[in-house]
């Protein structure tokens, strides 16, 4: 694995050369370039705000309630303490980009939400859910924003770029946590990863569980989301159906689907389920969710290079 381009962090330190092969020894060193971090509770700054007002999303109402779950969950998020530069990431990906921004936000009340009702079945920790959440999509801030914020389908070429934000994220986890990374930098490593193999950047099946919670949550809201290049996004039903499908494959954990499925019918967490396998909801017409765009480059000698007009 290696970036083509020079990453750099936060705090402008030069992090991995363009080219560089990203191995085991080059990610220690990344960690080992790390000085003393300083945590900060995100209580008294605009995220903790952010984060709150991320409730009152009506796409999400049927499945954040009731009020004194969601005030529970607040109140795990206000004890929550990030390294001082994740918190400038973040603040810098507002600036770059409020659509990920909001989404980073939404992704981790949901997994809040999950890993709450999880945690005795599947020992879930919900202060670790939000806490790995919010770190999940950081290297898409060193997408560039042509691709980030494209207005139609990406090409092959600039799915490939797009699909280096676990890893530069991961890399970037590196260095803000310096040798205790280990279990933080999984979350944006492996959020793309399935359990059946499908995911990137590794295509592997066994995936850490907070990961994979991630995974899950973050498809639902690329489903729900307003996107320029569809007429509508999924409606709440029809995005857990794909989710279902989805889990049906393999792709997913059929019991965090459910979680879902049971939010939705407004039915108690770890109540039993009656799944119907006919009459599920279908995707909104001129959707092209994970559909890709005519390649408008080809790769030469690792380079992109503009197809001519013909
Ligand atoms: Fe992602
Ligand atoms: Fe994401």
């Amino acid at each position: 694995m290696n970036l083509e381009n020079d990453l750099y962090s936060i705090d402008k330190k030069l992090l991995v050369k363009a080219g560089t092969i990203i191995n085991s020894r080059t990610l220690k060193n990344i960690a080992g370039l790390s000085g003393k971090i300083s945590y900060v509770p995100i209580k008294n700054t605009p995220l903790l705000t952010d984060l709150i007002h991320t409730f009152q999303d009506k796409r999400y109402a049927d499945i954040l309630y009731p009020h004194e779950i969601n005030l529970k969950i607040i109140s795990y998020i206000r004890r929550i303490k990030i390294p001082e530069k994740i918190l400038s990431e973040l603040a810098y990906m507002k600036k770059v980009s409020p659509y990920t921004y909001n989404h980073i936000l939404t992704i981790a009340v949901l997994a809040g939400k999950i890993a709450l009702d999880h945690s005795h079945k599947d020992k879930y920790l919900p202060d670790m859910a939000l806490r790995l959440s919010l770190f999940h999509d950081l290297g898409k801030s060193r997408i560039p924003l042509r691709i980030l914020n494209k207005r139609s389908p990406l090409t092959k070429d600039e799915r490939r770029i797009l699909n280096t934000h676990p890893l530069i994220g991961y890399i970037l986890l590196h260095y803000y946590f310096g040798k205790n990374c280990k279990s933080m930098a999984f979350s944006s490593f492996q959020h793309h990863e399935r359990l059946d193999g499908s995911g990137y950047p590794k295509g592997i099946k066994r995936i850490n569980k907070y990961s994979h919670l991630i995974g899950i949550v973050d498809t639902l809201d690329a489903l729900l989301s307003e996107r320029p290049y569809r007429k509508s996004p999924f409606s709440l039903r029809a995005a857990i159906d794909f989710l279902l499908d989805e889990s049906e494959k393999g792709r997913f954990h059929k019991g965090l689907i459910h979680a879902l499925i049971r939010y939705a019918r407004k039915e108690r967490p770890g109540s039993k389920l009656i799944i119907a396998q006919r009459g599920r909801d279908k995707e909104p017409a001129g959707n092209s969710y994970g559909k890709t765009a005519p390649s408008t480059t080809r790769r030469i000698s690792g380079k992109s290079i503009p197809l001519l007009d013909k």
